[in-house]
């Protein structure tokens, strides 16, 4: 079996000033163990990034950067930007962005781009809302955001299935849901190229200090994008520790 690397990343969305987000990291430093086999990555806003350099205990994510290298985009933020900051991975594609603001295929691979231009990890989140999956299209729908977002890349970039009616919603997927998801996702990896084995595949949607345990435990799920639990220090070291315990 390969052994794949696990993550815990907590996307904060728009929530935390920049007092928070320090509290936040202070009190996760003193809780994570030094010798910890699985990544974390804390996910603020634009204007808390710099408070998570308070830390070398987890890493630094964004939550999104503007799909053009530089110039006249008035209130966005660059890749060159971020990584200035000391980020070292972004969040590109989440569905809350692709709802909300329009963000097409083709942009979220330009992000892809440009965030592995500047040395960025990203994060790319794909899933299927429940239309979709109840008129059997999780396959079709999965295979056109990969295939579409991940066209001319060659990295190893970080997936998070995120099936959009589990977000924020209380409605974890099942874990018959998540395996054949993820197996799903896998197989359409290597036939764009990738060695699916190799790639993290991370689950998020209303992940929970109650289901992180079950949701860890199986083979293809590689830790956890987590949102509205992530908010609560304790409550992200709870699941965290349910990914350190599962090796
Ligand atoms: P949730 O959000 O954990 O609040 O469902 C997950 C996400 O949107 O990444």
């Amino acid at each position: 079996m390969i052994n794949r690397r696990k993550y815990s990343i907590a996307n904060f969305k728009m929530n935390k000033v920049e007092s928070e987000t320090t509290d936040f990291v202070n009190k996760l430093n003193n809780l994570i163990n030094r010798k910890t086999k699985i990544k974390s990555i804390i996910c603020p806003p634009f204007t808390s990034l710099h408070a998570t350099l308070l830390t070398d205990k987890v890493s630094i994510g964004a939550q999104n950067i503007n799909s053009n290298d530089f110039g006249a985009y008035t209130g966005e933020i660059s890749a060159k930007m971020i990584k200035n900051l000391n980020v070292d991975y972004v969040i590109i594609g989440h569905s809350e962005r692709r709802e909300y603001f329009k963000e097409t295929n083709q942009e979220i691979n330009k992000k892809v781009e440009i965030a592995l231009k500047y040395d960025l990890k990203p994060i790319l989140c794909i899933g299927e809302t429940l239309e979709q999956r109840k008129n059997n299209e999780v396959e079709k729908t999965l295979k056109k955001q990969l295939s579409k977002c991940l066209l001319g890349i060659e990295h190893d970039i970080i997936i998070a299935y995120e099936p959009i009616w589990a977000i924020g919603t209380g409605e974890t997927a099942t874990s018959k849901i998540i395996t054949e998801a993820h197996q799903m996702i896998r197989k359409i990896l290597n036939d764009i190229g990738f060695d699916g084995q190799k790639i993290s595949i991370l689950y998020g949607g209303s992940v929970n200090r109650n289901n992180a345990k079950e949701l860890i435990a199986l083979d293809d799920v590689d830790g956890f994008l987590i949102g509205g639990a992530s908010l609560d220090v304790n409550h992200f070291y709870d699941i965290y520790k349910f990914i350190e315990e599962s090796f």
